[in-house]
């Protein structure tokens, strides 16, 4: 049995076996030939910037996203950009009709005859159908709903979506087309079915953002051919996506002056620095454990820095509810944004603004002291570029032209230096507005 004790059974030497004619020779990795697959630019410059320059041929992406997300209208976008510039593009719709399918091409001006349609389910058909039209790029929206008779397991089911995308591997690989394939990914994030792809797929695209808003974010979670730091950004639209070239606008946007409990904070998305508003709002309240919640930011990290201020600068939120939110739609996971939000939360408690152009950047120790992050230079820079005159950062942070560097070593520090005058609390507003 095996895992017991004394159950190895010793090997008999075997002689070697014969190379047959199609094993693989050893050979030198420098004598390698280089991979002559150049990428096919998609025609999308953002999606082009996650892939490092397109598709490559004979190659398969994944894309995962939540429903409702924009999976189907992104690459119903790609295909035409592609046909457009002469490529041979195929869609296998195995979820929506032909003729829902032609409605959103309506919309999308994607109306393009090098776009061929195919509305088809089976495995089979679909490799007849790329047999048929040769295409340099084929899109299967979605892998989930794609069975194969063969395998014996019901349709949706795992075995199906693994089994059929196994195929679809091998003919890509087998000098066939660069292959897209959507999969639906559940809030939870069960990729369910598409996550067991990601080991056999060359490229996993990931496609996020809040449903409720605009803006959408594309990333390489894995990718053979390239880095995946790059973050692709999008606007949804009337007519389709849209390419955000300059996100600055997005997000600071509605950005509302002289408000306790907003801080700027300079993100880095991918090689892209982001300027992100956090807002924190603090309510007294009686219950026993108040609630805390976080929209964007993680709850643990939050915990983490209501800790800090509370027993490093005196700060305490235990009879407050806590509300942290990343405005946007955008989720930040980089410890560089603590100072700010420990600044945004120490200013709604105590109804001191923080001066409109400044950003704060640097990780909060659980001593209070203030750390330094990665990529300061290119965050202080974007910060600048968009008008910002203050940056309130650690010691060892580089100086940068167009924004004066406040070192602060400790959260008391930042806060002491950063938080203006007491603004009127909140009940004398309400009169004041009433008033009018
Ligand atoms: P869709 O691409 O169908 O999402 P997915 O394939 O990820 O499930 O897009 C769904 C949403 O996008 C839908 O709610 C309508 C919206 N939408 C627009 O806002 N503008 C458009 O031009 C299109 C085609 C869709
Ligand atoms: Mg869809």
């Amino acid at each position: 049995m095996c895992g017991e004790w004394n159950t190895l059974v010793e090997e008999v030497d075997r002689p070697l076996p014969a190379a047959t004619a199609d094993s693989a020779v050893p050979v030198a990795l420098s004598e390698v030939p280089a991979a002559g697959s150049v990428p096919l630019t998609t025609e999308i410059p953002e999606l082009d910037r996650v892939l490092g320059g397109g598709l490559v041929p004979g190659s398969v992406t994944l894309v995962g996203g939540e429903p409702g997300i924009g999976k189907s209208t992104l690459l119903l976008q790609v295909l035409a950009e592609m046909a457009r510039a002469g490529r041979r593009c195929l869609l296998v719709s195995a979820e929506e009709s032909p003729a829902q399918v032609r409605r959103r091409a309506e919309r999308l001006g994607a109306l393009i005859p090098g776009v061929w349609l195919v509305g088809e389910t089976s495995l089979v058909g679909i490799q007849a159908a790329i047999a048929e039209v040769a295409p340099d790029v084929v899109v299967v929206d979605s892998i989930q709903t794609v069975w194969d008779g063969e395998i014996d397991s019901s349709p949706g089911s795992v075995g199906q979506v693994r089994g059929c995308a196994q195929i679809l591997v091998a003919l890509a690989k087998s000098g066939g087309p660069a292959i897209v394939l959507v999969g639906h990914v559940t809030k939870e994030g069960a990729l369910a079915g598409p996550r067991v792809l990601e080991h056999m797929v060359d490229t996993v695209l990931s496609f996020e953002g809040d449903r409720h808003h605009a803006l959408r974010l594309l990333r390489a979670v894995k990718h053979r051919f390239g880095p995946t730091g790059e973050l692709g950004l999008f606007e949804m639209t009337g007519d389709g996506l849209t390419g955000v070239d300059d996100p600055a606008g997005l997000f600071l946007a509605d950005r509302r002056s002289s408000v306790p409990g907003s801080v700027v904070f300079p993100a880095m998305e991918g090689y892209r620095p982001l300027l992100v508003e956090i807002q924190a709002l603090v309510v007294p309240t009686n219950m026993p454990s108040p609630r805390r919640s976080v929209s964007g930011y993680d709850s643990g990290r939050l915990a983490l820095l209501l800790a800090v201020l509370d027993q490093r600068v005196g700060i305490s939120l235990a009879d407050q509810e806590v509300y942290v939110s990343v405005v946007g739609g955008v989720r930040i996971a980089d410890p560089g944004a603590d100072l700010a939000v420990c600044m945004a939360l120490a200013s709604a408690r105590t109804y001191r603004p923080i001066a409109d152009d400044l950003v704060a950047l640097g990780e909060v120790g659980l001593g209070g002291e203030v750390r330094q992050i990665a990529h300061t230079p290119r965050r202080l820079a974007e910060a600048a570029r968009l008008g910002f005159t203050k940056a309130a950062a650690p010691p060892s942070s580089p100086k940068s032209d167009g924004i004066s560097v406040r070192s602060v070593a400790t959260l008391g520090e930042a806060l002491e230096r950063s938080l203006g005058p007491e603004t009127s609390s909140p009940k004398l507003r309400v009169v004041g507005s009433t008033g009018h």
